[in-house]
């Protein structure tokens, strides 16, 4: 049996350690086979043999050895056709699909149109619909909570305003939870937005009583008053996705502006997703890997696996791409209690 293995959309830590949890419980006569890039792959035929060796403790390293695009491959009538060619030439049986909602949702088609697909859910915003957690959220939430915590004591020393911005387009998990562990005194996320107006009385209030102040604020972030996301609207990406970035800028400008306040922004962007992954997420990816492989071998197809509760489950892919898992108003309610 030939199982070919992908990772596709942006890379997160985690991602190897999936790698390896399938190469390592393969059968003797499976033969896995990395395609490289993601669905780009399959377009160009790269790929590479997956064996023992080759994932020889890959799991603590973040990235992944197969490489990552964002590349929709159904897009015109003549990929699709490169792509079913590709697949049969490659002697593929099935594929284990490694992404977000982008990659999954090609998963989702090719499984409705006859293939052997399994998914595995990645996303460092953690926002795939019914599972828990997907794996590099734990790290980057880690790396932005160090951070923040870091940015308290030259924020205090020089009595300042500091606006941080951490990934999360629609969801904002990873700024949430990084800004709660590190005591950030405003959280501002795609899913509860406010009028510049607010985030001004709120820095206001805080630095007349504390004196410096941090705010964190999700990338997918977007005042109220301008209703759009701050980002480059000419760079779309094959899934029609503007670039975000400078919501922190955005607000620093005005805060000082408005306040006179000695206003500074610093963006962590793809510091969250970089590096080696927490113990947490190696053990999830491993865990999803193993069991995405059990799927293949009862070839349970048109499923992914997902964490619910402390169990590996699997649920057919179109659950997962749905909706979006967003930050629930009680959480963030309860987040509120500290802001100041
Ligand atoms: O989709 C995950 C994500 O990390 C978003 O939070 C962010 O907007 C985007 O990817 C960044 O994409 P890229 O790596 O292509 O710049």
């Amino acid at each position: 049996m030939r199982v070919g293995v992908l990772t596709g959309g942006g890379d997160c830590p985690g991602l190897n350690a999936v790698i390896r949890g399938i190469v390592q419980s393969s059968s003797e006569d499976t033969e896995i086979i990395g395609i490289l890039h993601g669905w780009k792959g399959l377009l160009t035929k790269e790929t590479r043999s997956l064996d023992l060796d080759d994932v020889e403790g890959i799991h603590i390293l973040g990235g992944t050895i197969l490489g990552t695009s964002r590349t929709y491959p159904l897009k015109t009538p003549e990929m699709k056709k490169e792509l079913e060619d590709n697949i049969k030439e490659l002697e593929l049986d099935s594929i284990i699909a490694i992404g977000g909602d982008d990659t999954l949702s090609v998963a989702a088609k090719l499984s409705s149109m006859g293939y052997s697909v399994v998914g595995v859910p990645k996303t460092i915003d953690n926002d795939v619909s019914n599972t828990d957690y997907t794996f590099g959220y734990h790290t980057a939430v880690n790396v932005g909570a160090d951070a923040i915590d870091r940015l308290h004591s030259t924020a205090k020393s020089h009595g300042r305003v500091l606006v941080v911005e951490l990934m999360g387009r629609e969801a904002g998990w990873i700024t949430l939870e990084a800004g709660m562990a590190a005591g950030a005194h405003l959280i501002l996320i795609p899913e509860f937005p406010k009028k510049i107006g607010e985030v001004i009385e709120y820095t206001k209030k805080r630095m007349a009583k504390n004196g410096y102040m941090i705010i964190a604020v999700a990338e997918g972030f977007s005042p109220t008053d301008i209703g759009k996301y701050v980002g480059r609207e000419d760079e779309v990406d094959a899934f029609g996705h503007i670039r975000l970035g400078g919501i922190a800028h955005y607000l620093a400008d005005i805060i000082s502006e408005k306040t006179g306040f000695d206003t500074r922004s610093i963006v962590l962007g793809h510091l969250l997703r970089g590096g080696t992954p927490t113990a947490f997420d190696r053990i999830l990816g491993t865990r999803y890997g193993v069991r995405a492989m059990e799927l293949v071998n009862k070839k349970d197809f048109g499923r992914m696996v997902a964490l619910q509760g402390n169990e590996i489950v699997s649920i057919p892919i179109e659950y997962g791409i749905a909706t979006k898992k967003l930050v629930p108003y009680y959480y963030y309610q309860l987040a509120e209690l500290f802001f100041e």
